[in-house]
């Protein structure tokens, strides 16, 4: 089932589901996405949407701008260096892996042909311990996301540009099961993740301003108030399942993987910028 982003977005996403299923291809998808929030917010410059709510709240992004003086996310980087240098049991590194080194977040999510699944950053982090003979860590907060914190601030400034190889039609049909994803309406409020960060982005919902889906996926792992801790972008999504009293999904489970897979697409050419810091 596809269904375009033009479409959706003109019938307004109330609508969503009775928008008429077209084809589009990732490539107008993504030219749709990016416009449309660059209309939405027509103040906000493009490389600004990687900073989510505050590139919107300005009152938010004061208070954010004092928290960044001293990054709350500085001594799980620090743990993280850690991680990276300690030879795990059988004497190698994280280093043996991923031989060029630990700026290598731009490289994911992509798609794998071979085991034909995205292959996610911490996936791939995991795998390198399992190979070595380490248990796999938990994928939502504690130590993935020192490792993470790390790997990720080494690879500041690097763009997002996620492929979906046309030689692999799987690689295609797991975006479009990311984007069937975010447009899903789901959970007893029946929304979908694009009802709120699309359509009723920049509104408030309780106390909360809801920040645009463009740039959602630049800055994890995050330091969040409300958490007193680090998360990874799949807690988040869990988090944001819930809230629509919806079940969430295994973090790191297929769907998560293509969900991220379609939502990082989205982003291509905006930098990345994490760890990041938010309410
Ligand atoms: C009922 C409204 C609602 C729905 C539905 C929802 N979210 Fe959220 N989401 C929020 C709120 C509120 C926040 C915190 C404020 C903000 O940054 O928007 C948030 C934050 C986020 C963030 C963090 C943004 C950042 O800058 O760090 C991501 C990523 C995210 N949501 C993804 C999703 C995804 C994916 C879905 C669908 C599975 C989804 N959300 C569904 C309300 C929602």
């Amino acid at each position: 089932m596809k269904k375009t982003l033009t479409t959706i977005i003109a019938l307004g996403v109330g609508c969503l589901l009775a928008a008429p299923l077209i084809a589009s291809t990732p490539e107008e998808d993504q030219e749709v996405w990016q416009a449309y929030f660059e209309k939405r917010f027509p103040q906000v410059p493009r490389d600004e949407f990687v900073n989510g709510v505050y590139s919107i709240d300005p009152v938010g992004r004061e208070n954010w701008e004092a928290i960044e003086e001293f990054p709350p996310y500085e001594a799980a980087i620090s743990d993280g260096e850690s991680m990276w240098n300690e030879p795990f049991a059988n004497g190698k590194t994280y280093a043996d892996c991923f031989p060029d080194g630990p700026a290598i977040a731009g490289k994911y999510p992509h798609w794998d042909k071979e085991r034909g699944m995205v292959v996610t950053l911490p996936l791939a982090l995991n795998e390198c311990r399992q190979a070595n003979g380490e248990e796999p860590l938990k994928y939502k907060k504690g130590p993935i996301a020192d490792l993470l914190a790390y790997v990720t601030y080494e690879s500041r400034g690097q763009v997002t540009n996620v492929e979906i190889p046309e030689d692999d039609p799987r690689a295609l049909e797991a975006y479009e099961k990311g984007k069937e994803f975010y447009f899903a309406r789901r959970g007893q409020l029946n929304f979908s993740c694009a009802g709120c960060h699309v359509g009723n982005s920049g509104t408030t919902l309780r106390t909360e301003i809801l920040s645009p889906a463009l740039g959602h996926t630049t800055h994890w792992p995050v330091y969040r108030s409300k958490w007193g801790e680090m998360g990874t972008l799949h807690r988040r999504f869990t988090g944001c399942n819930k809230q629509v009293r919806a079940a969430p999904f295994e973090a790191q489970g297929e769907e998560y993987r293509n969900l991220e897979y379609f939502m990082t697409y989205m982003n291509n050419g905006l930098e990345l910028n994490g760890p990041g810091a938010r309410k």
